[in-house]
């Protein structure tokens, strides 16, 4: 999944470039990170890209490995529930019963080797059941941007991995019922990567968003013909708005989780990078550009091509695209999402 417009990398993610085209943590994109990573286990041309139609030059930019027929081009933004259910009735095409991997593709992932596992532990449950599958992260801050998984029991070990029946799933909590499900030791972040069989993933939509699951029926015969792009342009832009989690996972009784060793970062806003980026001795993480300082301690730079220079500054955030300048206290990175909605109210 390739099409969500982040905001908060400001002025580096922009409408026409956000977060997941970003190489934010080394050489390659996060989206090219993620194709990567799904080719350990599946071959590129089973592995398929769904994003905005806007984003045509930057997909095949960053992923020229992946067939250019397997990337879908979504002619609106309608959330992750559009998104999965346009690419399970494809696949459903190539194989109804074959297993399909969520991956979003705006990630950091670490412990490449325990993630493959967890994910190899996912696909053995689902292919043996019918049940909703997502990969979950042990929390360690009540973080209200995302999902937790309230689990009751174990199902049983799956190359030995515990897989859990989850009893709710509650998208995006207000602070105190996050800083609640935190103190109870029962739940687990939602780490957006899920699991299931398609047929499973299109039964759960024919179900709880009956709606959307309308709106793919009337494209579903016109598949893989020439009115395919047509039609989808038409209805495409009226199909329900809504996130898989609010849609489907908030509501399905058919839901496993598998808590994931591996590490596992949504890379939320800039700070986030200051963990996974080497710093210099007095602490200021570079990811682009130079910098060169006196005193200056905590700071994270990002230049795309002047000299940063720096005196006596702490804890700033100093990201230098093409057209713009940021400079930001580290501790209100968050801000910068109101930052670019101010922007867009003065046009
Ligand atoms: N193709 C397509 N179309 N992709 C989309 C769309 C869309 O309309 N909207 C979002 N995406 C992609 C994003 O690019 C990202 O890779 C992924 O789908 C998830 O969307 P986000 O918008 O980043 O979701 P989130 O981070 O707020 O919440 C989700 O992920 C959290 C973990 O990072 C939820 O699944 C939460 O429950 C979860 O905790
Ligand atoms: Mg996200």
């Amino acid at each position: 999944m390739a099409g969500g417009a982040g905001t908060r990398f400001w002025p580096k993610s922009r409408l026409k470039n956000p977060k997941q085209f970003l190489k934010l943590l080394g050489k390659a994109s996060l989206l090219s990170d993620t194709v990567r990573r799904a080719s350990m286990l599946v071959e590129p041309e089973n592995c398929f890209v769904v994003t905005h139609k806007q984003y045509h030059g930057q997909v095949f930019e960053s992923i020229p490995e992946i067939p250019p027929h397997n990337v879908i081009f979504e002619p609106a933004n309608r959330d992750t529930a559009s998104c999965i259910g346009l690419a399970a009735l494809k696949l459903s095409k190539i194989d109804p019963e074959g297993i399909m991997m969520i991956l979003p593709s705006d990630h950091y992932i670490g412990h490449e080797k325990a993630f493959m596992k967890t994910l190899e532990s996912a696909i053995a449950y689902a292919e043996k059941h019918d049940y909703l599958m997502t990969l979950g992260i042990k929390p360690d801050s009540p973080q209200t941007g995302y999902g937790y998984i309230c689990w009751e029991r174990i199902l049983t070990v799956e190359n030995g991995y515990p897989v859990y029946q989850v009893q709710k799933f509650t998208e995006k909590p207000d602070q105190g019922t996050a800083l609640f499900f935190l103190k109870q030791g029962t739940y687990l972040w939602n780490s957006g990567i899920f699991v299931w069989k398609i047929s499973v993933i299109l039964n759960a939509m024919e179900k709880y968003l009956p709606e959307l699951y309308l709106e793919l029926e009337k494209i579903e015969p016109f598949m893989g013909t020439p009115e395919e792009g047509v039609l989808l342009e038409k209805a495409y832009p009226h199909f329900p708005k809504v996130s898989i989690d609010y849609g489907i996972m908030e509501k399905a009784d058919n839901i496993g989780t598998i808590p994931g060793d591996f590490i596992w970062d949504d890379v939320g806003s800039w700070s986030a990078l200051e963990k996974y980026l080497p710093k210099d001795e007095r602490n200021n993480t570079l990811n682009g550009g130079k910098h060169i300082a006196i005193d200056s301690r905590g700071c994270i730079i990002d230049s795309e091509a002047k000299l940063i220079a720096t005196i006596g500054v702490e804890d700033l955030i100093i990201i230098q695209s093409e057209d713009v300048m940021l400079v930001c206290r580290k501790d209100r990175d968050q801000e910068v999402k109101r930052l670019v909605e101010k922007l867009k109210r003065y046009g």
